[in-house]
This record gives structure tokens, sequence and C-alpha cells, in this order.
């Protein structure tokens, strides 16, 4: 038996819309496979109860097909599903690396990207590597058709995770078709900052570069007290603020020092709007691990 965690993880980071992610150092999935003559899943953990067990249905059963690596894979949950927070990716993520081992493949963590990305596309429909490359390669990461490149940042965040449930496919639905030249001039400049700052390490510039005019103003409609939340972790010395993923979580970039007081105020700020949610007080961290 294999068994690997993957780290939850954070994409888009406002101005890198499909194309930044960021591994978290927690939350995270733990999946074990065993060997079989055809793939059977079992699923535990938060969430488990939404997870279709049908290998068609199921991401890891597209990673096990892309990998002619029929097994047993048990999946235990630790990323909930819907999240903004890479559930799904962190799932196919940690059966890529497991089943790559189990069956002796070979592949390194970077030519697992794309496979693990064909998990993607069965919740989504689109392969898109933004959250699985992080999960695999760890740090903060930028994937485009050239592949994908990696910087080891060191950079403090607070991911918020409220009771809203927002599908990958209808925050993809809201996203604008066009955009002014305005506002492709003040992407590339927010997306040339964030990857300068987290070079750097610096939450300071990070947070600067998470700002976008584009996708999350959009995308900030799906989410219950979005801008109630984004004020108050400003207010409360957060240097940058936006949806992760393709929400609902809310991820703020601060200093280290700063992620309780973040954290605190977010949580009370969804509470204000009758929203439970909870806060996880994380950092960039690294990518999947085998046990
Ligand atoms: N980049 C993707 C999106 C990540 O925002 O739709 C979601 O899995």
């Amino acid at each position: 038996m294999v068994t690997v965690r993957a780290p939850a993880t954070s994409a888009n980071l406002g101005s890198g819309f499909d194309v930044f992610g960021v591994a978290l150092d927690r939350p995270a999935d733990v999946v074990h496979v065993e060997r079989a003559d055809r793939t059977t899943i079992e699923v535990t953990g938060v969430g488990s109860q939404y997870i279709p067990t049908d290998p068609n249905r199921n991401v890891v059963g597209a990673v096990a097909e892309a990998l002619d690596a029929p097994a047993h894979i048990r999946i235990d949950k630790g990323v909930r599903p819907s999240s903004g927070l890479g559930s799904s990716a962190a799932s196919s993520a940690a059966a890529a690396l497991a089943l790559n081992e189990l069956y002796d493949r070979g592949l390194s963590r970077e030519e697992l990207v794309p496979i693990a990305a064909e998990g993607e596309a069965v919740v989504s429909g689109e392969a898109h590597a933004d959250n699985v490359a992080p999960a695999l390669l760890g740090g903060f990461t930028v994937a485009t058709d050239e592949g994908v490149t990696t910087i080891d940042a060191d950079i403090p965040l607070v991911a918020c995770l409220p009771e809203i449930v927002v599908s990958t496919r209808d925050a993809r639905r809201v996203v604008p078709k066009q955009a002014s030249i305005d506002d492709l001039v003040h992407t590339v400049g927010r997306a040339a900052t964030l990857s300068v700052g987290m070079c750097r390490r610096d939450p300071r510039l990070v947070g600067a570069g998470m700002d976008d005019r584009v996708v999350t103003p959009a995308r900030a409609e799906l989410i219950t007290g979005y801008d109630e939340v984004r004020s108050a972790a400003l207010a409360a010395g957060a240097d940058g603020v936006t949806v992760s993923g393709a929400g609902p979580s809310i991820l703020a970039v601060c200093g280290a020092n700063d992620r309780t007081r973040v954290a605190a105020a977010m949580l009370e700020a969804f509470d204000d709007v009758d929203v439970s949610a909870q806060a996880y007080k994380t950092r960039v961290g690294s990518g999947a691990e085998i046990f």
C-alpha cells in the first residue's frame, strides 16, 4: 500500500486567473492505494457524503485510468469539496503520486501535473492545472501552456471558508468573456507585482498584486458577505484579500503576527451577515508527500 498526503491549494490569487496557485500548509487530503484488478473508491472525512465513489465520476478514477493503474483507492478528505481550496486537486494530486509509486511508473512530479489535471476535468469540465500544480510541487506555481514554474515562497495566509456552496462550473459561467485594454494592463501589472512579492517573500507586494478588476468582482457576487469580509480583513491588517479559486473561500495575505487578528475579523464579518464559517491560519506550504 502507498499513502500520500496532498495539501489544499488556492488558485488564481486574484490577478492570476487559471495561472497562479499556492500550496497551503493545511488542510490536506490523505489517499491510500492498493493494487487491484479494477479501480474501486472509498471516501471518508469532511464532505465525503457528497463525493461519488463511481470511478467514472470521481477525480481519482480519471487519474487511475490515465496512469493505467487500477487500484483500491481510499480517500480521507480533509479539504471540503466545493470550498475553493482545491479539494478535487488534493485528491487528484495525491492519487497521481501514489499510483505512480505503486506501479513504478517513474514519472516526475512535473509529468504528473497534466495527469492529475485530468481529474480536474471530471469536476469542472476543463483540465486546468492551477490547483494540481501546487498540490504536487508545493510553493507558488505559475501554470501556463509552456508548463509549470515554481517558487518556494513563504508567505503567511488566512483562508476563510464559509458554509456556502459555489460550484466551479457556476463560478466559471460568470467569468466575463472580454476585458478592456485598461483592465488587461492593470492585471499584467498586478500579476507581475505578485510574482515579485513571492520571490521576495514580501506579503505587502503579494497583497497589492492580488487586486483584480475582471474575474474577482463577478465571482464575489456569488459569495454572501464578500465585501464585508474583505473590508474587515483589510481593516485588521491584511495586505490583500481575494476569492480563493472559484470560491466561496476568501484568501487573505498578511504578516505572520497578524493572522489571528485577520482570521477573527473575517469570521466576525461572516457572522454579521449570518453565515457560519471557519478560518485556517496557514502559509504557503510544500507539495504532496509520500508516507
Ligand atoms: N482557476 C480555476 C477557477 C480554479 O478559478 O475556475 C478552480 O478550480
